[in-house]
């Protein structure tokens, strides 16, 4: 809540641009709604994430109401740096918003993506980067694939051209599941950084260069959820996404149907020994 991270979390802000000037590859946490909340923001820093960002959050309830804030940001000490990232159609309402998360946070972002990401003309979109730029955006983030296409390849080669035509730095996104497909996306783009959203789901751990979820991954998600109080359904969902790649279709009938904190403890310590 913001009111208890007033003491613990001002006057800590870094400017997340020098990451992209320290001349390595930003791993980038992707704002998740219901999923990139704190407790799995401190799970992926653990991990090697550089940067990460909130669930997209409205910015007009945020202004309008204290029981909106406090239950869509949270961030803690540690929670650094941290994109704050809204949606708002209003200048002024954007504006204010960012004013009243600015001392816990090391930036925001505007949601421009859903459900448009590139256009089949490129040109609209590097004109549409370029006027970004202009308006001093400190980076841009861009999502390979156009409105209609949901499950097709990415287009890396789009994402290529439009880091050839801009200054700042450009974050690809897109179907990144490994450190490997990460390092082989930087060489084909040449942008500074990439952003995982499912991939992370799958393995918190995957910027470490993990293959596959290892168990103490999952350990300390336990760990770090229960410490934080994390609701059951968000716990619960985590691990689902978590074990997906690593349980059988028989243990996931058993798993994904658990109903209490205590359920899924008892299973992964009779299971996993977690
Ligand atoms: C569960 C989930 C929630 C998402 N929520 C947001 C969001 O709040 N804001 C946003 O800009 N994109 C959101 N996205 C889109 C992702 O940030 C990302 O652009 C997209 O999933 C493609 O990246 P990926 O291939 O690494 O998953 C969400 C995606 C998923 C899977």
């Amino acid at each position: 809540m913001i009111s208890d991270a007033i003491e613990t979390t001002q006057c800590q802000q870094k400017d997340p641009v020098d990451l992209f000037h320290s001349g390595h590859f930003v791993k980038i946490c992707a704002p998740m709604v219901r999923y990139s909340k704190l407790a799995f923001r401190t799970l992926v820093r653990k991990y090697s994430c550089d940067l990460c960002y909130t669930p997209m959050i409205i910015a007009a309830d945020f202004v309008k109401s204290v029981k909106a804030r406090d239950s869509e940001f949270t961030t803690s000490k540690g929670d650094r740096p941290l994109i704050v990232q809204f949606a708002a159609n209003e200048a002024q309402v954007l504006s204010d918003a960012a004013r009243i998360v600015c001392p816990f946070a090391d930036g925001i972002d505007l949601n421009c993506g859903c459900p448009q990401r590139i256009h089949d003309d490129l040109k609209r979109t590097v004109d549409l980067c370029r006027k970004a730029e202009a308006t001093g955006v400190s980076w841009i983030t861009v999502h390979g694939r156009n409105v209609e296409e949901r499950h097709q390849p990415v287009h890396y080669d789009a994402i290529k051209i439009i880091k050839q035509n801009m200054s700042i730095p450009i974050v690809a996104n897109g179907d990144v599941k490994t450190l490997k497909d990460a390092e082989n996306i930087h060489h084909m783009t040449g942008t500074d950084g990439v952003m995982v959203a499912r991939g992370l789901l799958a393995n918190p751990a995957m910027f470490a260069g993990y293959e596959e979820t290892p168990l103490k991954c999952i350990q300390d998600w336990v760990d770090i959820a229960l410490e934080h109080g994390t609701p059951f359904t968000c716990f619960h969902h985590h691990l689902m996404y978590m074990m997906e790649r690593i349980t059988s279709k028989q243990e996931k009938r058993v798993f994904n149907v658990l109903s209490s904190t205590s359920a899924v403890l008892d299973y992964l310590n009779d299971h996993y020994g977690v």
